[in-house]
């Protein structure tokens, strides 16, 4: 299957990838994984005082569109509140990587992954 020059890009170059510490108080992880593929997807950011993304990094075992779809959202939620983060739709993953049909799950799974972290986040607070 022929992939977008953008997923092409953030494969060969993938953006933030990596782990933050998860002791610290202010990072959190989603974990996701696709039943249909096997993929998981490890998506981690940390959240100033002010409640910012200030950093995100992730590690994806998965396809091309997968690595791409979240290498692409640790550019997206970096600056962003919590909450703007957490609007981030699959769709607009798949339209900015111009994925096809076939591979739409991986932005899902991109997505999924955000709002892992998100709630991650906030349970974290809670304690
Ligand atoms: Fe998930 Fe491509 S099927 S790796
Ligand atoms: Fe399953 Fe890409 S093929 S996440």
């Amino acid at each position: 299957m022929a992939y977008s020059n953008k997923v092409i890009d953030h494969v060969e170059n993938p953006r933030n990838v990596g782990s933050l510490d998860k002791n610290d108080p202010s990072v959190a992880t989603g974990m996701v994984g696709a039943p249909a593929c096997g993929d998981v997807m490890k998506l981690q950011i940390k959240v100033s005082g002010e409640g910012i993304i200030e950093d995100a990094k992730f590690k994806t075992y998965g396809c091309g569109s997968a690595i791409a779809s979240s290498s692409l959202v640790t550019e997206w939620v970096k600056g962003k509140t919590l909450d703007e983060a957490g609007e981030i739709k699959n769709t607009d993953i798949s339209a900015e990587l111009e994925l096809p049909p076939v591979k739409i799950h991986c932005s899902i799974l991109a997505e999924d992954a955000i709002q892992a972290a998100i709630a991650d986040y906030k349970s974290k607070q809670a304690k």
